[in-house]
């Protein structure tokens, strides 16, 4: 399909003994910021390593613009912008130097781009690659990734190492890059950072994928914590059977709970007591996240949060 620029059906990958990949599904549309997200371990990075042919699956799948990512070559690899996980650079050349050099094995393309994104991300292009820091290296990555507009960004853990200023610097070329029409697919550990910059977020843990939804789909279930104090002991088992209602707890005349849905009805059966105070808080995503990576299960298993406990 052409509006498909990433798919992934039944990915495997073995590393000797190690599955790191288990059955991976995937399907990233053409103009969509898609964040991909999972414990350590879960398979992000060999994920992005099968599709851009620098591991080839056990089984399984994958693929880029249409081609699978061996068969797409160095023609279907001009068309992505990669940052790398675990970026390797050494050598004595300079940072410029390396830049351009990437740029001229482009023809030429991005090189326009290499002074302003340096100066953007406060980079010594004069410094050799190898005396850089972990961040000023990352920053290489990022301007490499970028600086010659390709159609498809593939980012892996993009912000890491990076300053908070220049965290905020690379989200706003994600937004750039979407708003010109590339589509990119970023892993993060950040989850504040999915949830700002991404449209939908596959969640995986143990090699497969546990849920896909889009950020606004995900803000809905992720409900409301909701509080509201009576004059009078409020029925907790009465709140508890109201549709939506999870997770009642009450303290003294305070009555606490989860909601999820549309508040009428309990604002209906509360207003049949005596309110004193009361209030409602949209629930992190962040707390719906962090239960993937306490638990098993996606996020449809999703209990509890920060407040609760
Ligand atoms: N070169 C390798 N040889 C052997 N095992 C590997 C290799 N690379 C990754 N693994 C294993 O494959 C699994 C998935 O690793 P991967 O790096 O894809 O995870 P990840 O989701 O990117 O994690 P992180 O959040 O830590 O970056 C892990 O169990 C890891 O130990
Ligand atoms: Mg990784």
């Amino acid at each position: 399909m052409s509006d498909t620029v990433i798919v992934a059906r039944g990915l495997v990958k073995d590393y000797g003994r190690t599955r790191a990949l288990d059955g991976l599904d995937l399907e990233v549309r053409a103009g969509e910021v898609y964040g991909f997200i999972g414990p350590n371990g879960a398979g992000k990075s060999t994920t992005i390593r099968v599709l851009l042919d620098l591991l080839r699956p056990t089984a399984g799948e994958a693929r880029v613009f249409g081609l699978t990512p061996a068969a797409g070559g160095p023609a279907l690899r001009a068309r992505i912008g990669y940052l790398p996980g675990e970026l390797a650079l050494g050598g004595r050349i300079s940072a410029g130097e390396h830049l351009h050099h990437l740029a001229a094995l482009r023809g030429g393309r991005g090189r326009d781009a290499i002074d302003a994104l340096a100066e953007r991300f406060r980079l010594d292009l004069a410094r050799p690659v190898r005396t850089l820091s972990k961040g000023n290296k990352q920053k290489v990555g990022v301007i490499q990734a970028f600086m010659h507009e390709p159609e498809l960004l593939i980012l892996d853990e993009p912000t890491s190492g990076l300053d908070p200023l220049l965290q905020y610097e690379v989200l706003a070329l994600v937004r750039e890059a979407s708003a010109r029409g590339a589509t990119v697919f970023m892993s993060s550990h950040v989850l504040r950072e999915v949830e700002t910059v991404a449209d939908r977020v596959a969640v995986i843990r143990e090699g497969k994928t546990v849920d896909v939804d889009s950020v606004a789909g995900l803000r809905r279930r992720a409900g409301q914590r909701v509080s509201l104090r009576f004059a009078e002991a409020p029925d907790a088992a009465a709140a508890a059977a109201i549709e939506g209602v999870e997770q009642v707890r009450v303290d003294d005349h305070t009555l606490t709970c989860l909601l999820r849905g549309e508040p009428n009805e309990l604002l209906q059966w509360a207003a049949r007591g005596r309110v004193l105070a009361w209030s409602a808080r949209d629930r992190d995503l962040e707390d719906l996240f962090l239960d993937v990576y306490r638990n098993h299960g996606g996020l449809a298993a999703a209990e509890g949060d920060h407040d609760a406990r």
